[in-house]
């Protein structure tokens, strides 16, 4: 019996598309969070799950890439789909070195275009076109890596209000990303909510004697939604503070991107978040917050940080415990009142979108 021979090494490989399914064409002109920039170190690769889709983010740590002077400077992140087109294993367990992923499988080398350029096995052999990773858009800002998984629709600028991000002596600490299972438009919602305060972040940002939600203007921005004189008394709502009201402005930047500014009633420091939603699959997220803080000195790093995820500790069970998790989009589903109104936006802007991932559009 003649041994099977290959008409050449690289014949008969598996199309990646054959292994994963397309994602959810709703989020395809998106920008997408896949991580914190923090968490890929150069010189290293890790993997993620971002809509269903298996990424592996990956930086370059060649001597020629990362001057000596700065061993710790980031090099440009790569996205790729987290597969190799060999044999199907995950690039995100393999190796970088001198510019190049290895895959963890068979060694084959890939440069930064996605390109195979080396088969140990084959080393004569050079590889085709068609033994090229799958690669994706990548962009960083506001310290986080962002994917897009097919166009854009337009740049990556969730905070143009904000040269606060920017400036000298503002304190920027990002969260790690916490799951959240349920779907991003839950977790969206949850970020925009107030009347929860109370009964979830009971003596933070909210205490049973002051419940009552004032009024709030919900207008259209352009791409989005603002809430403005959201105001509201907090026992603690920022930290290290006293019992004051405190104003909010609310943003929806894009159907998966909210942000919130709040500024107590006595001229302590201001604080935006932005919160981060990556959806990993339509029931489960992987949720942070990206906060800048305006006081340089009020407060610890470690201090700030943990009040955030404090906050975005309480929120979790609850929202998990949220049911349907895909949000209705039904102006007839759930019950809405007066303190909702800007949910009640939120929906509609969904609804106005056509945003079918993590909701139930048609209230179905
Ligand atoms: S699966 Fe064989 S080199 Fe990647
Ligand atoms: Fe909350």
């Amino acid at each position: 019996m003649q041994p099977f021979e290959p008409a050449s090494s690289t014949d008969g490989m598996n199309a990646a598309d054959d292994v994963h399914s397309a994602p959810n064409a709703a989020l395809l002109g998106e920008w997408l969070p896949v991580c914190n920039s923090a968490d890929v170190p150069a010189g290293e690769s890790r993997g993620f799950v971002v809509a269903g889709e298996r990424l592996v983010v990956w930086r370059n740590a060649s001597e020629a890439d990362v001057p000596a002077a700065q061993p710790d400077m980031f090099t440009d992140a790569h996205v790729w789909r987290d597969l190799c087109p060999h044999r199907g294993a995950q690039l995100s367990l393999g190796s970088v070195t001198g510019g190049v992923l290895a895959c963890p499988y068979h060694g084959w080398r890939y440069d930064a275009d996605g390109q195979c350029i080396h088969i140990p096995a084959n080393p004569s052999i050079r590889p085709t076109k068609r033994a090229c990773a799958r690669t994706y858009r990548v962009e960083e800002k506001y310290g986080v890596v962002w994917t897009c998984l097919g166009e854009p629709s337009r740049p990556l600028d969730f905070f143009p209000e904000y040269a606060e991000y920017d400036m000298p002596g503002a304190r920027r600490i990002n969260l790690a990303a916490q799951t959240v299972r349920s779907s991003a438009p839950r977790v969206v919602e949850n970020f925009l909510d107030m009347a929860h305060f109370p009964f979830v972040h009971t003596g933070i940002l909210g205490d049973a004697s002051h419940a009552e939600v004032q009024d709030c203007e919900v207008i259209e921005t352009a791409g989005g939604l603002e809430a403005r004189q959201c105001r509201f008394w907090q026992p603690a709502g920022l930290p290290g503070q006293e019992g004051v009201d405190i104003e909010y402005v609310y943003r929806v930047k894009r159907p998966l991107v909210a942000s919130l500014s709040k500024v107590a009633q006595h001229g302590a420091g201001a604080l935006h978040l932005l919160l981060v939603a990556s959806p990993v699959s339509e029931t489960e997220t992987r949720a942070w917050l990206v906060s800048v803080f305006e006081d340089e000195s009020t407060h610890s790093d470690q201090a700030l940080y943990d009040f955030n995820m404090q906050i975005l500790m309480q929120d979790t069970p609850v929202v998990e415990s949220q049911w349907p998790k895909r949000l209705p989009l039904d102006p007839q589903a759930e019950l809405h009142q007066v303190c909702d109104r800007l949910s009640v936006g939120y929906r509609k802007y969904l609804r106005e979108w056509g945003w079918g991932y993590g909701t139930e559009l048609n209230g179905s």
